[in-house]
């Protein structure tokens, strides 16, 4: 699966605290016109359930830890997003899970265009129908 990456940010730290900077053109590898967090997750529930056509996004757990799941239609993968110095690119056509939230998660989303419902397929069938049509 080559449509997702990990990228390790590099923490400034000293024994006062740690600090992460993200930069577009830097260590984010696109322009983000959109920052959005999801947190306040209620025990036992399941987000996401969808595929963007063209977004780009970096995904950072920057509190608490959830499981984030990846399928590209042919494989599945899974990535525990438990660290604020990491972050998941995902820049194809990818279904996305998100489950396992602690109390304490907030996902910082960096995306690469404004909201536009018109770019999410939330029909799994309709999202294997797409990835049948770019091959
Ligand atoms: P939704 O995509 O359903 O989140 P999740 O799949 O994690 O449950 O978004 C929840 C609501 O927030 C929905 O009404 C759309 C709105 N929303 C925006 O207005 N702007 C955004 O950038 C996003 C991601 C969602």
């Amino acid at each position: 699966m080559n449509n997702y990456k990990i990228i390790e940010f590099q923490s400034h730290g000293d024994n006062t605290g740690k600090l992460i900077s993200l930069e577009r053109g830097g260590n984010i590898p696109f322009d983000f016109k959109r920052v959005y967090y999801i947190y306040n997750t209620k025990k036992n529930t399941q987000r996401g359930f969808h595929a963007h056509i063209n977004l780009k996004q970096v995904i950072i757990s920057v509190s608490g830890s959830c499981v984030f799941a990846l399928d590209d239609g042919m494989q599945r993968r899974e990535v525990m997003l438990d660290n604020p110095a990491r972050g998941l690119l995902i820049k194809g056509l990818i279904w996305r899970e998100m489950k396992e939230f602690s109390d304490d998660c907030v996902l910082m989303v960096l995306a690469s265009e404004h909201y536009d419902i018109d770019d999410y397929i939330y029909d799994y069938k309709a999202f294997t129908r797409k990835v049948n049509e770019k091959k």
